[in-house]
């Protein structure tokens, strides 16, 4: 049991001798907090108290008429850590032997008990000693315990922020091909039909108005025209296409075929390994990974003018490896970015679907982002 600073410390002299255990009373009788002393006389009965009640300590005689002490001491090493409880092993002069096993079998410290009677002024401090190794183990185990809850809440957290994501962004998408894709459409058909009719004016009539109205007619038709080329561009960007259709290879292909930031002196090179060609991940894995790629090769794009950038993809259905590496100028690290939002995006998508995330850069050499992801 955790040791609680507010009660008292109860000791449980574990011997088969009663002078002896007197003698353990006697010794540690001015310890802080009070001790409580409970007393077992085998092996057995030790178990039971330490089953019925939280102990601090046991002081453990190495003879015992049911066990030997070893062994008692091994199954107290095995209880859970949080009702682990430290062992003092006492052995006899004889038996110095027994002190280093008991400190290879997990006890937390020793006490010989010589025949002048010097041990007993050791006692005290050699129980202290144990009861703070015990706190500050408990406290340890405590923290990462705590840090553990912390991560999977994070990781629940980033989880839920990431499928809302993907919703929103779809309704957006949808709403945008929808409403606003047809209205421009149908605005595209209207404007076709003043146009052709300022024309037949303009023929009959040759009025200097209707030229007007002819150009700017002309006008708002690139207008429109651009406006549909800038929402297909939303939509791309939005939702990945081919994706959800033909998986992730797919849509990292067609994504570097028609890669807006692309020059003609950068090489973007895909190297699917061959046994993936027709793999699928479950949909959030595949998001998330394609997300992190386009970020990847974006930031490579626009900030490391490289010769190369690579694009590897490998895995089977239980696991995922997918790394971007450039050959340009890498990263500089330590420089407070505000509202630049890539890196830890890539960052966070990972951690939503329990992937590892690196990412590695030599000044000059390049860059290199890593997603290693491995079903639960
Ligand atoms: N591959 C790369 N090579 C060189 N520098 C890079 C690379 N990737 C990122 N960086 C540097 O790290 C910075 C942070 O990248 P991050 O993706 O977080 O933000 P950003 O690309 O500047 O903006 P955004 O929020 O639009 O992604 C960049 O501004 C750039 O200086
Ligand atoms: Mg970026």
């Amino acid at each position: 049991m955790p040791i609680d600073v507010d009660r008292t410390l109860r000791i449980l002299i574990v011997d088969d001798d009663a002078v002896d255990r007197r003698i353990c009373r006697r010794a540690l009788v001015h310890l802080e907090p009070t001790p409580v002393f409970l007393e077992a006389q085998t092996a057995g009965e030790a178990e039971k108290r330490l089953r019925e009640q939280p102990i601090d300590c046991v002081l453990l005689d190495f003879r015992l008429p049911d066990m030997d002490g070893l062994e008692l001491l091994g199954r107290i090493n095995g209880y859970p850590i949080e009702h682990r409880v430290p062992v003092v092993m006492i052995t006899g002069a004889d038996d110095v032997s027994v002190a280093v096993e008991a400190m290879r079998h997990g006890a937390s410290n020793y006490v010989v008990k010589d025949n002048d009677g010097r041990y007993q002024t050791l006692m005290p401090t050699i129980v202290q000693h144990a009861l703070r190794e015990r706190e500050l183990h408990l406290a340890g185990w405590r923290d990462e315990q705590a840090l553990e809850r912390y991560r999977i809440d994070l990781s629940e957290l980033a989880q839920r922020l990431m499928s809302t994501e993907k919703t929103t962004t779809r309704q957006l998408a949808q709403m945008l091909h929808d409403q606003l894709g047809q209205t421009l459409a149908a605005i595209r058909l209207g404007f076709d039909a003043i146009t052709a009719s300022c024309r037949a004016t303009a023929a009959a009539n040759a009025h200097q108005e209707a030229a007007n109205a002819q150009r700017q007619a002309a006008r708002l038709s690139e207008l429109i025209d651009r406006a549909v080329r800038e929402v297909r561009q939303v939509l791309v960007t939005l939702r990945p296409p081919l994706l959800d259709e033909q998986g992730l290879l797919a849509a990292l292909d067609n994504e570097l075929r028609a890669h807006p930031l692309a020059r003609e002196n950068v090489e973007l090179r895909l190297e699917p390994a061959i046994a993936i060609a027709r793999a699928r991940w479950a949909p959030d894995v595949e998001y998330a990974a394609f997300m992190i790629a386009r970020e990847a090769i974006a930031n490579a794009l626009r900030h490391a003018d490289p010769g190369c950038v690579r694009i590897s993809l490998d895995g089977d259905d239980r696991s995922l490896r997918l790394s971007v590496a450039d050959d340009g100028s890498g990263i500089v690290f330590g420089v407070s970015r505000p509202g630049h939002l890539g890196i830890v995006g890539m960052r966070e998508r990972a951690l939503a679907i329990g992937a590892d995330f690196v990412l590695e850069s030599i000044p000059g050499k390049g860059t290199t982002a890593r997603l290693e992801w491995r079903a639960a």
